[in-house]
């Protein structure tokens, strides 16, 4: 029932949830005669509080130990007394590589190896063909693809400016028969290639399968790692024996 009231956005609920922790925590702190804790102690008491409150709303339980550490670490960093450049750096980068995360709700995270072995196992060894990355990151995948396939042209999408760079430079240096552009997956035509691959998160598929049924040939292959498409099932399912143990999902359009 709680959970109701809660924004649907998980980035602003995880900030709501930190801001009741530290108001529980600053109404104790004031209550007359409690004990002087040092701020070290509170930053963990507040983070107790959040975990609670986080796990009392049902949030995934990956945002547990985030709340639990997320004050205290932030105490113990500034007790570094590092200059503020680095705070500074390191908040460019983060935005750089997962800003829009926000938006999307997909962040960065890598396919294994065996995803990439899985995948070269279905594409055709001689006859030429088409595959595209949505969302690319740092192109790894596209990059050992196409060195295991050279009679295939691979196309990657990145929307995050620093994957979306590395992934440009390694296709320049590298590999010549891979293209990266920077943009949004939505706004590109599915239609041109044989094989699309994603790599996403739960929240897009449904609106992607759409978009798949729409725009891509007939014949062509739409392999989803990890994430089904609710209520549509999978031609052919290949479970990957990788660190997630994840499973790729095979459908012929
Ligand atoms: C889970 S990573 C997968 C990276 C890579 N495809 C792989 O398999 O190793 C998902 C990537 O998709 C990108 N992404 C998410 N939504 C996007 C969108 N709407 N347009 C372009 N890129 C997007 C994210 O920035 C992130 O780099």
């Amino acid at each position: 029932m709680l959970s109701n009231i809660v924004p649907r956005s998980p980035s602003l609920a995880a900030l709501l949830v930190q801001l009741v922790a530290i108001l529980v925590i600053y109404l104790l702190a004031i209550i007359p005669y409690m004990p002087l804790f040092s701020i070290f102690v509170w930053a963990v008491l507040q983070g107790v509080v959040a975990a609670v409150i986080s796990y009392q709303l049902n949030m995934p339980r990956w945002w547990l130990p985030i709340h639990l550490m997320f004050i205290p670490a932030l105490v113990v960093t500034l007790s570094l007394a590092l200059s503020p450049i680095w705070f500074l750096g390191t908040f460019l980068i983060l935005v750089l590589v997962y800003g829009k995360t926000y938006q999307t709700q997909v962040p960065l995270y890598l396919s294994s190896s065996k995803a990439t072995q899985a995948l070269a196992l279905l594409l055709p060894e001689h006859k030429k063909f088409t595959l595209i990355d949505l969302g690319c990151g740092c192109g790894g995948l596209l990059n050992d693809l196409s060195k295991i396939r050279p009679n295939g042209y691979f196309y990657g999408i990145e929307a995050a400016p620093i994957p979306f760079v590395i992934s440009k430079l390694r296709s320049m240096v590298v590999t010549p028969n891979c293209t990266i552009q920077w943009g949004d997956i939505w706004s590109y035509d599915l239609s041109n290639y044989d094989v699309v691959y994603a790599y996403l998160s739960p929240i897009p598929m449904e609106e992607l399968w759409c978009k798949a049924r729409r725009e891509m040939r007939p014949d062509s292959i739409f392999i989803s790692n990890s994430f089904i498409v609710p209520g549509v099932k999978p031609d052919k399912s290949i479970k990957l024996d990788d660190l997630t143990n994840a499973t790729l999902y095979i459908w012929r359009i």
